[in-house]
């Protein structure tokens, strides 16, 4: 299965894709992963939350998706973050005849977000959790990345799963919303 999992910072990507993943035997392609690996953080565009520049990102990405574990599926988390990407992405998965087959939005509110976020600042320092930070991923997350909603809707792949439950919840949620013929 071809999946992608888009939403806000905080909304649970990583944590659900890890569990699609593994249910879907599936690699769980993350796209900050890919970017540490490659080229650390070298501009602290990731510290301050910014997006990172989209070719880098596709090039990252698209190469990975080639590598032959891929062949059967992917889990992908944190790409794309803009309409740019998508239609990267799209273009090339329809030049090798396997198009994206769920795009699931995770769906949950700012200010749950927010709490989610303090709070795994508090036990982890991830360096873009500081408060200025996280706002600011989330005002980008608005501009930049929302637009991919309605471009994956349009094209019949969105499902969108209201994410603001437990873990284990949530993942019966992701699972029959990918499920659905
Ligand atoms: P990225 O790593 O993708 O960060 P993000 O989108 O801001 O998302 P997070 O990883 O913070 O949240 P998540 O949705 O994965 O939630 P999680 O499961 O961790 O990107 C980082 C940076 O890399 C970007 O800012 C950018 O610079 C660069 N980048 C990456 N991709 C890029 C791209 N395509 N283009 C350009 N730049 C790119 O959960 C969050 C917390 O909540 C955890 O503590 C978790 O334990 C907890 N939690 C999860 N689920 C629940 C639940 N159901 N109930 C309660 N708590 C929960
Ligand atoms: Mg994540």
């Amino acid at each position: 299965m071809r999946v992608t999992m888009i939403g806000p910072p905080g909304s649970g990507k990583g944590t659900q894709g890890e569990l699609l993943a593994a249910a879907l035997s599936v690699p769980h392609v993350v796209s900050s992963d890919l970017l540490r690996e490659a080229q650390g953080d070298s501009d602290g565009r990731m510290a301050s939350g910014d997006l990172v520049d989209d070719q880098a990102v596709i090039d990252l990405v698209l190469e990975r998706l080639g590598a032959p574990d891929c062949a059967g599926g992917f889990l992908l988390d944190g790409f794309p973050r803009d309409t740019t990407q998508a239609t990267a992405l799209d273009g090339w998965l329809a030049g090798a005849d396997r198009p994206l087959e769920h795009a699931v939005l995770l769906d949950v509110p700012e200010d749950a977000l927010l709490e989610r976020l303090e709070e795994r600042a508090a036990e982890q320092h991830r360096d873009d959790d500081g408060p200025q930070t996280r706002r600011h991923r989330l005002d980008l997350y608005r501009q930049q990345t929302a637009p991919v909603i309605d471009y994956y809707r349009r094209r019949g792949v969105l499902r969108q799963v209201d994410a603001a439950a437990g873990v284990d919840e949530v993942a019966r949620r992701v699972r029959a919303a990918v499920d659905r013929p």
